[in-house]
């Protein structure tokens, strides 16, 4: 069994609380590659985008994909846009089972208009934005995952507990 548990998906999707909440069930560590990022250049993933812009976030980013090499029993809990890059995908597949956490550009808007920490997001019409992303990744998300997980009306408990089944039987 490959021994690191990742999830991709768009911001909002759910990766962070179903990470958690996964690391609970199965007694796994937990990291999350945008805190790795933000520990990294002790600096938050808003101002690294201010300040150096998303280029070179990305190749942060693929620093952090190759440093997670080093894990064992461990959730990956990822930023939305480290699939872009195939690179970062190689070095994730490596020793990690990748569940794609999906979700309609409706339910992720509901989950992020209130925050402020997605500089991707932060334009006039943030729902359409979304919706032109999703359109543009999906590809590279599908392309990415061993499982697809659906999450839109279902519970934290309901998506981990789905995830879970499929883990162990890997
Ligand atoms: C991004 C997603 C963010 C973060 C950065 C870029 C993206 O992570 O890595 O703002 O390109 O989708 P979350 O998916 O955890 O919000």
């Amino acid at each position: 069994m490959k021994s690191n548990l990742v999830l991709v998906g768009f911001m909002g999707a759910g990766k962070s609380v179903i990470g958690k909440t996964l690391a609970k069930m199965l007694e796994m560590d937990i990291v999350d590659t945008d805190k790795m990022i933000e520990s990294k250049m002790n600096m938050k993933i808003n101002e690294i985008f201010e300040k150096y812009g998303e280029e070179y976030f990305r190749n942060i980013e693929t620093e952090i994909a190759k440093d997670c090499l080093n894990f064992s029993n461990t959730i990956i809990s990822t930023g939305g846009g480290i699939v872009l890059k195939e690179e970062n995908i190689n070095y994730l597949k490596q020793n990690s089972v990748v569940f794609l956490l999906n979700a309609s550009a409706e339910t992720i808007y509901d989950r992020v208009k209130n925050k402020t920490d997605r500089p991707l997001l932060k334009v006039e019409n943030p729902l359409e934005k979304i919706k032109e992303m999703l359109e543009f990744r999906k590809k590279y998300y599908e392309g990415s995952a061993d499982h697809i997980i659906t999450t839109d009306n279902k519970s934290i408990m309901e998506v981990s507990s789905e995830i879970k089944k499929i883990y162990i039987t890997n």
